[in-house]
């Protein structure tokens, strides 16, 4: 038998395997822009499941950027940066991005990623090489996102850095680990709003840990940016800190509508990034295009327009935290358009997708390894573009299936 057949059985066992745990992920093909309708398999579904949360990816301001971005920039960059990919739309958008942060982290500069997953990977990778071999330790919300987490593993594998995991909602043994800790470098990474359950890390209290015991202290705000703060600037801003220590992460693919992520931190940890960031040095710059729509983009989210958007989805929170009652199913509210309801077993979470489904609604069931076993959930979040109706529509077609599943049950 080839290598290449035993494989091949190798993988058919192994999706066997996710079939019968119910653990196998569907894709499914949107036939329109993303927005709160969408088609798919030519049906018409309300989509409660992006992270569009301004609703700008469908903005044709920001369409109408994209197009002139390609007439000023063409369509690839080329390169890499370091190379000649670096465009002055990079540039651009690089001091703007670092000016959004300014108040938050001196001498702040920006460095712009194509995604928020090698955003992350650089940043931790990348600071974590600050320390000799064996001489940094890393701390890392136990609930962070994957793409934390395979920054801290591979930071940990090329530089053995000690890595220590922590419960992000009781900091006691994350600053007895602090107090003993004497490497010379110490990072705390955490998410600023978490991706399955929406809350918000107490990023206060983790700065002033991180002062007290000589840490850097990396926020990965991926569905902060935009949302948080007057000016959509971000956690920092909604928590008026200010320090040295921060490593910010915004992504840009989620409530700024478009696409990438960037990393903000004081001058010479940037320029650090900059020699020995991999994924930085080593992947082609993204279209400078996108980088010109963003600027766009920013200019909605920081004006006006954002501002009266983010009003409308706090509304939208408040109406479903004040009116969605389950009988049984376990709502654990936030205050971001991140909204999980708990229904335990895959089996179930599937079930009640499907129903969702059936009922005109596109909520896919989240399922480990995305969230912890036994807590599989519907992952609900808000737009702008929702309206008032919507909601509470859907909080009625949530009630009837829930009675549906119980009475059944
Ligand atoms: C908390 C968090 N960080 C980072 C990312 C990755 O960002 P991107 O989608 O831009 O790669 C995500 C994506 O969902 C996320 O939820």
């Amino acid at each position: 038998m080839s290598k290449l057949f035993t494989a091949r059985n190798m993988a058919e066992h192994q999706i066997a395997d996710l079939d019968t745990q119910l653990l196998r992920r569907k894709l499914r093909t949107n036939e329109s822009p993303c927005d709160t309708k969408v088609y798919v398999d030519q049906r018409e579904l309300k989509a409660f499941c992006s992270n569009d949360y301004l609703g700008l990816a469908n903005h044709p301001e920001l369409i109408a950027a994209l197009a002139e971005g390609g007439k000023l920039y063409g369509v690839g960059s080329g390169a890499s940066h370091l190379i000649s990919g670096h465009s002055i739309a990079h540039d651009l958008l690089e001091k703007k991005l670092a000016a959004c942060e300014s108040k938050h982290i001196p001498n702040a500069r920006a460095l712009f990623f194509s995604t928020g997953y090698l955003a992350n990977i650089n940043a931790i990778t990348g600071l974590a090489r600050l320390a000799e071999q064996g001489k940094a330790s890393i701390y890392s919300a136990k609930l962070n996102h994957a793409s934390l987490i395979d920054g801290v593993r591979l930071a940990s594998a090329q530089t053995k850095a000690k890595v220590a995991l922590f419960d992000h909602q009781n900091l006691d043994s994350l600053e007895e680990s602090l107090k003993q800790d004497t490497h010379p470098l110490k990072l705390i990474v955490v998410d600023g709003v978490f991706s399955m359950d929406g809350d918000i890390a107490p990023v206060e209290k983790l700065l002033h840990l991180a002062e007290q015991y000589d840490a850097l202290l990396m926020v990965d705000d991926a569905h902060g940016f935009g949302v948080l703060g007057e000016q959509g600037h971000g956690i920092l801003e909604q928590a008026g800190v200010h320090s040295e220590r921060i490593i910010y992460v915004g992504t840009l693919g989620k409530a700024a509508g478009v696409s990438g992520a960037f990393i903000c931190a004081t001058e010479f940890f940037i320029e650090w990034l900059i020699q020995k960031g991999r994924p930085y040095i080593y992947s082609t710059a993204t279209p400078p295009a996108i980088a010109h729509t963003l600027l766009s983009s920013l200019k909605l989210i920081e004006g006006a327009e954002g501002i009266a958007r983010r009003k409308q989805l706090n509304e939208l929170i408040q109406i479903w935290r004040d009116e969605m009652t389950f009988s049984g199913w376990k709502k654990t509210p936030s205050s971001t358009p991140i909204q999980p309801v708990i229904l335990g077993s895959n089996a179930n979470a599937l079930a009640v997708a499907k129903l969702l489904d059936e009922a005109g609604y596109w909520i896919p069931a989240i399922r480990p390894p995305t969230v912890p076993v036994g807590s599989s959930r519907l992952r609900i979040t808000f737009s702008a573009n929702h309206t008032v109706d919507d909601v509470r529509e859907l909080i009625q077609v949530l009630k009837i299936i829930e009675q549906t599943v119980e009475s059944n049950s």
